[in-house]
């Protein structure tokens, strides 16, 4: 193989969709087909109205337009992409094992496996199988195994190339990357792949940025990194908590110390707590990994970045109930935001679900706005949990699409995710319409203290008294 021309990626969600649509636009001369074994998926990434596409992320369907049946395809044709491919991006859901040995930790590897499986029955040459999920370290060991033992004889090449996109800037992320990842086997054959995937990075990124190590060094930075990450949401989170129960407003404490360059300034944004599908995933990764080869202090160091992720959003949950006079049963408390950030249809592993279980636990009457996330999506994520049945949800949830609607005769409004339309709001309006006193949990601190207190709000925002 002297380049690569032909891209296969098996996996066609948030991560698979916009890494392969950008590389598709940067490299015209490849051909890339994203391929899943769910045919209502790929049948949305095949929508002629580009606002039906999966997944929501600002500058994907523009993008898609410009690239979709050109050189890049969306496909249910699983083998036959393989087959083609070059490269085979993997790039399926890796979640936190739900059974057996590691439950509740463990990454779920089953689907990884049966790609694995996939590519060695149907492949008829060589082929370089880059891991594109996040994996436990040493996973690629398990797939060259496989490849090696049940394939029809023809060379595979491991790599590891992490993606360090963020959701809701997605594009940007991938037409900016920090930096590129790639790990693969210190062999002759090794580097050749390694190198190989290097220049279709280096199509649209310097060189400088595309970094190469051992596959192990790889997929344990991807861990580290969202570990590090979470752990900084997670310490000004833990001051949060301090600064409300002193005078000390913990937006200049993160100022002040994000000012010393060895901190930093960014990812100190105190909230009602870090969702999303990596970072709680990964850390009990690391945790099970530590464990595992007999590291308890290690293990406990980073599962307290999760405990203390977890208290905020108790603490925030509570903190509703006992300013509402302690009891929040029968109340109406509207909700601003679903997904787990603003730009993004994504819920998984929101604060938003876990603070609306703790208050249906007392029987709130909660409605739900959010201007990205479907109704079906949100029940889906309260029945997940198995707290109470569907139908004890259903009577107790309303979703909606116009808040103005609702916030007739609130007792509260919550809001959860920091959508910039919610700035914009007419708060006077939604003030007059709101029964009294009217209150404002705000777990983003997206809105105008002062302001809101204007108006009349009780007004409550995390890390802040
Ligand atoms: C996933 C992982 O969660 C993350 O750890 C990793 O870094 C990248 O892949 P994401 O793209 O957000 O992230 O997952 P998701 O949106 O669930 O997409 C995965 C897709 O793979 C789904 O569309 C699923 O149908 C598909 N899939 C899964 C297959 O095509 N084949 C399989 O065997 C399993
Ligand atoms: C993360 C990593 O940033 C990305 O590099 C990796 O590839 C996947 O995991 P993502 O989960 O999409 O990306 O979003 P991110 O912007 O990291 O936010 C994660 C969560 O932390 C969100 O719930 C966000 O609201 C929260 N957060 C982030 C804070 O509460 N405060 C901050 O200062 C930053």
């Amino acid at each position: 193989m002297k380049e690569i021309t032909k891209i296969c990626c098996i996996g066609a969600g948030y991560v698979g969709g916009p890494t392969m649509s950008v590389i598709a636009k940067k490299c015209p001369h490849i051909q890339v087909t994203v391929v899943d074994i769910n045919a209502d998926r790929i049948a949305q990434w095949n929508e002629t109205d580009l606002d039906k596409l999966p997944i929501y992320e600002p500058g994907l369907k523009e993008i898609v337009a410009a690239t979709r049946n050109k050189n890049l395809f969306f496909s249910t044709e699983v083998d036959k992409a393989i087959d083609e491919a070059d490269v085979i991006f993997i790039s399926v859901n890796t979640p936190t094992k739900t059974y057996g040995k590691g439950k509740g930790q463990a990454a779920d590897l089953k689907f990884i496996e049966l790609c694995a499986r996939n590519i060695a029955k149907v492949a008829t040459t060589d082929k370089i199988v880059v891991e594109k999920s996040t994996l436990p370290v040493r996973t690629a060991g398990a797939i060259k195994n496989i490849l090696d033992n049940t394939g029809n004889g023809v060379n595979f090449e491991i790599l590891s190339n992490p993606e360090f996109l963020a959701e809701g800037t997605a594009i940007q992320d991938l037409l900016h990357a920090d930096r590129v990842l790639i790990g693969g086997d210190e062999t002759p054959t090794g580097q050749k792949a390694k190198d190989l995937l290097s220049q279709v990075y280096e199509n649209w990124l310097p060189k400088e940025r595309i970094l190469q190590t051992n596959v192990w060094s790889s997929e344990l930075s991807k861990l580290v990194a969202n570990a590090f990450l979470a752990q900084r949401v997670s310490s000004i989170n833990s001051i949060s908590a301090l600064c409300e129960k002193t005078d000390a407003n913990v937006e200049e404490v993160a100022r002040a110390i994000g000012y010393d360059s060895r901190i930093g300034s960014k990812f100190l944004s105190s909230s009602v707590g870090f969702g999303g599908s990596c970072f709680q995933k990964d850390i009990l990764n690391l945790v099970y990994i530590s464990q595992s080869l007999g590291l308890q202090e290690v293990a406990d160091y980073w599962e307290q970045v999760i405990i203390m992720n977890d208290y905020q959003k108790r603490r925030f949950a509570d903190n509703i109930i006992s300013t509402l006079y302690n009891t929040v049963s029968g109340k109406k408390i509207v909700f601003f935001g679903w997904a787990f950030k603003k730009d993004t249809n994504d819920t998984r592993e929101s604060a938003a679900i876990y603070v609306a279980d703790a208050l249906l636990e007392e029987r709130a009457e909660l409605s739900i706005f959010d201007p990205q996330v479907k109704e079906q999506t949100i029940f889906r994520d309260l029945d997940y949990l198995n707290t109470r049945t569907p139908e004890e949800n259903k009577n107790l949830v309303t979703v909606v699409d116009n808040p103005m609607d609702q916030v007739e005769n609130a007792h509260a409004i919550a809001v959860l995710t920091e959508w910039d339309e919610f700035k914009t709001y007419d708060w006077q309006e939604i003030y007059d319409k709101m029964l009294k006193p009217a209150f404002i949990f705000d777990g983003r601190r997206l809105l105008d203290k002062a302001q809101m207190e204007e108006i009349g709000f009780n007004y409550y925002r995390i890390g802040q008294v």
